[in-house]
C-alpha cells in the first residue's frame, strides 16, 4: 500500500481526500526530492504520493552508479516494453481524481530516474489533457534529458509553461524557487470542484466524490439518479444506464473498495471488495470511507440512490489541527472551534 499523505498538517488530507485537485507525485532516494516536496505542499495544498521500488534495499549509486545505470539501459533498450522498467510497489492514487499532477524526480545520468519511469509508464495515458509540472533534482546536471523522458512517457499532457530544476548551487533558495513556480504556473489557484454525492444505500448514506473529468461530470448530469444494482462475484454490484458516458479506460490493477467505475460504456460498477483485476474500466468517482459499504449493500441485487451532496469547500474556515476526520462506527465527525460536529447525508450538524 503506497504511502499518501499531506505534509502541511493531517487535516489537510483529510479534506484534500475528497477535494484536493492537485496531486505530487515524487520519488526520492536519497531525500532532496523529499525536501522539494515538503516545500510545494507547505505552499500549495495538495495530495501526496511516493513512489517506491518493489525491491526494497537497492543501492543504485553503489559500484559507480552500476545498478542505477543498469536499469536506465535496459530502459533505453526497450522503452516501449513493461517489462523494461523496475517494478515499483501499486499505487494506490488515482491520478483520474486530480487536475494537476506535479512530478518531482531525480535525476540520474541525464535521465528521469528509472523508478520514476516505471510509474509514467504505467500512467501517461491517463494523464492525456491533466496539466502536469515537472520539478526535477540533481547535483549539477541540467534537465533537457528529463524532459524529454517525461514527454516521452506523458505525450499528451498539458505541460505547465515551466519546469522547476534544483542543483546543489540553487538548494538553498528551494523556497523562494518553489515560490515563483507556484506563482508563475498558478498553483495556488486552483478552483475547487470536484464534486461530492451521497450515495444511499437502505438506511445508509456515504458520501463519494467524482472524478473531475468528463465521465465524472456526465454522471452528476443524471443525479438523482436511484437504480437496481445487480450483485457479482461477491465484490461488486453493477447496472447498466439506458445511455452510454464518456469513456477513458485504463487497467486499475488494483479495484478498491468503494471505487465506482464504468465497465465499457454505460454498466456501473460500485465495487464493495479490494482485489485485483485485469479489467480495463473508466473511473466514474469513490466512496470517501467505503467502512461498512460491504454490509449495506448485502449479498443480492440492491436499490442504490446516487444524489448531489455538500459542495461546500470548508478548508478556507479551518484552522491547523482542525477538521479531524473521527470515525466511530462509520460515522464522520469534524472538529472546528473546538466544537465536535457529525457529517450526515452530506450535512453538518452540531453534536
Ligand atoms: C544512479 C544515480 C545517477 C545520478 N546521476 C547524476 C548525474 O548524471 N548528474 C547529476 O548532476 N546528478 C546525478 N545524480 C545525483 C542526483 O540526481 C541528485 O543527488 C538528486 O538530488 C537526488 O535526489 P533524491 O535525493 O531525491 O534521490 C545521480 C544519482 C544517482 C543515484
Amino acid at each position: 500500500m503506497k504511502r499518501i499523505f499531506t505534509i502541511c498538517v493531517a487535516m489537510s488530507l483529510i479534506l484534500s481526500t475528497s477535494s484536493a485537485k492537485t496531486l505530487v507525485v515524487y520519488y526520492s532516494y536519497t531525500g532532496n526530492c523529499k525536501s522539494i516536496v515538503t516545500e510545494l505542499t507547505n505552499q500549495i495544498s495538495a495530495d501526496v504520493v511516493e513512489i517506491e521500488p518493489a525491491e526494497k534495499g537497492l543501492r543504485y549509486e553503489a559500484n559507480n552508479y552500476a545498478l542505477g545505470t543498469q536499469l536506465l539501459n535496459t530502459i533505453k533498450a526497450n522503452p516501449n516494453d513493461a517489462a523494461s522498467y523496475p517494478a515499483i510497489d501499486p499505487v494506490s492514487v488515482s491520478v483520474a481524481d486530480y487536475s494537476t499532477v506535479i512530478i518531482v524526480t531525480p535525476l540520474w545520468w541525464s535521465q528521469m530516474a528509472a523508478i520514476m519511469q516505471s510509474y509514467l509508464f504505467q500512467v501517461g495515458a491517463q494523464l492525456s489533457g491533466k496539466q502536469v509540472g515537472l520539478i526535477v533534482s540533481s547535483a549539477s546536471s541540467g534537465i533537457s534529458g528529463i524532459v524529454a523522458d517525461c514527454h516521452r512517457l506523458v505525450p499528451d499532457a498539458d505541460y505547465l509553461p515551466e519546469n522547476l530544476w534544483i542543483n546543489n548551487s540553487n538548494r538553498s533558495n528551494l523556497s523562494t524557487l518553489i515560490a515563483n513556480l507556484v506563482e508563475t504556473c498558478g498553483l495556488n489557484q486552483q478552483a475547487n470542484t470536484s464534486k461530492q454525492i451521497n450515495v444511499v444505500i437502505g438506511s445508509k448514506t456515504f458520501t463519494a466524490t467524482l472524478a473531475d473529468s468528463e465521465t465524472g461530470e456526465a454522471f452528476a448530469a443524471l443525479l438523482p439518479l436511484t437504480i437496481t444494482m445487480n450483485e457479482l462475484n461477491g465484490n461488486e454490484k453493477y447496472h447498466y444506464l439506458s445511455s452510454s458516458l464518456p469513456t477513458a479506460a485504463y487497467q486499475p490493477g488494483t479495484i478498491h473498495a468503494g471505487d465506482l467505475m464504468l465497465y465499457v460504456n454505460n454498466c456501473v460498477v460500485l465495487f464493495y471488495e479490494t482485489f485485483n483485476s485485469s479489467y480495463s474500466y473508466t473511473r466514474i468517482g469513490s466512496i470517501d470511507n467505503p467502512s461498512g459499504l460491504a454490509e449495506a449493500l448485502g449479498s443480492g441485487d440492491v436499490s442504490v440512490r446516487f444524489e448531489n451532496g455538500q459542495t461546500t469547500d470548508l478548508t478556507p474556515t479551518l484552522s491547523r489541527g482542525e477538521g479531524l476526520k473521527i470515525l466511530r462506527n462509520g460515522q464522520l465527525y469534524l472538529k472546528h472551534n473546538g466544537a465536535m460536529y457529525n457529517v450526515q447525508g452530506g450535512k453538518v450538524n452540531a453534536e
